[in-house]
């Protein structure tokens, strides 16, 4: 498999810290990467910087072939790339298929609109059923996957997830999980992801890399994680 995201050298932070401190990361076309590490390890940061929200200070970022470092967030998500951030970025007080039409701001035919609804809406039912329901008063994990079909609005070849999971009661973080990996199968989206709740993740991942205070710690496999002791020595 080759390279969807290759990131060299990536150095990034804010005034005077230096939070991601030369990372390399590859993401191979087709797989879901999980990205851990403990609280302000720099996965958000990481993710910022590959996306365009936050130049880096060092390093380039490559998009399929292309280099694209620092090139600024709409024409990624033109090109390919979806990013959604830490706690969702759905719009409350507007209704789910409002939402899902402002997601595909960056559709390049517009005409295929209707197309990507159904898609979205065969993935999501939930979703289909509430298409007319305020994206608020959805429960947590509804506006999770609001969230999620916002971003394959446009199609992606690329969706970046930054904590999908957090403040989900468990079975709500199982269904997110699942519906993550179903967008992988069904449509071949490769995925970057940001997870904490390791006992969801981990399942669905096809590779693992962990950062620890800036710097990459694992790179590999998600099985040897599976063992508490390796996992514990990692974190
Ligand atoms: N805009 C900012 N300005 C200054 N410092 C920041 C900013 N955003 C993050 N930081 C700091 O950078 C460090 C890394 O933050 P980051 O959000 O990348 O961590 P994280 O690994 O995503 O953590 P979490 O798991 O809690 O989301 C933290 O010490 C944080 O306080
Ligand atoms: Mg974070």
């Amino acid at each position: 498999m080759s390279a969807l995201l290759a990131a060299a050298g990536i150095v990034a932070g804010y005034g005077k810290k230096e939070i991601v401190r030369g990372v390399d990361l590859a993401v191979a076309e087709g797989e879901v990467l999980l990205l851990l590490g403990h609280n302000g390890a720099g996965k958000t940061t990481l993710m910022r910087a590959l996306f365009g929200l936050l130049p880096p200070r060092a390093g380039r970022v490559g998009f399929a072939g292309r280099d694209i470092t620092g090139r600024n967030p709409a024409d990624n998500v033109a090109d390919g790339l979806a990013f959604i951030p830490q706690g969702h970025g759905i719009f409350p007080a507007l209704s789910v298929r409002d939402n899902l039409e402002l997601g595909a701001f960056a559709l390049k035919k517009r005409h295929t609109l209707g197309e990507r609804l159904d898609t979205v809406f065969a993935l999501f039912p939930v979703l289909a059923e509430r298409r007319g329901q305020i994206g608020g008063t959805l429960s947590g994990g509804q506006q999770q996957m609001l969230a999620i079909a916002m971003a394959l609005m446009h199609a992606p070849r690329l969706v970046i997830l930054d904590e999908p999971s957090i403040g989900l009661a468990p079975n709500l973080v199982d269904k997110v999980m699942q519906a993550v990996r179903e967008v992988n199968r069904r449509f071949g989206t490769t995925i970057l992801m940001v997870e904490q709740n390791l006992r969801y993740s981990l399942p669905i991942a096809d590779r693992v890399v962990v950062l620890k205070t800036g710097l990459k710690i694992y790179d590999g496999p998600p099985e040897p994680l599976h063992d508490r002791v390796a996992l514990m020595k990692l974190f």
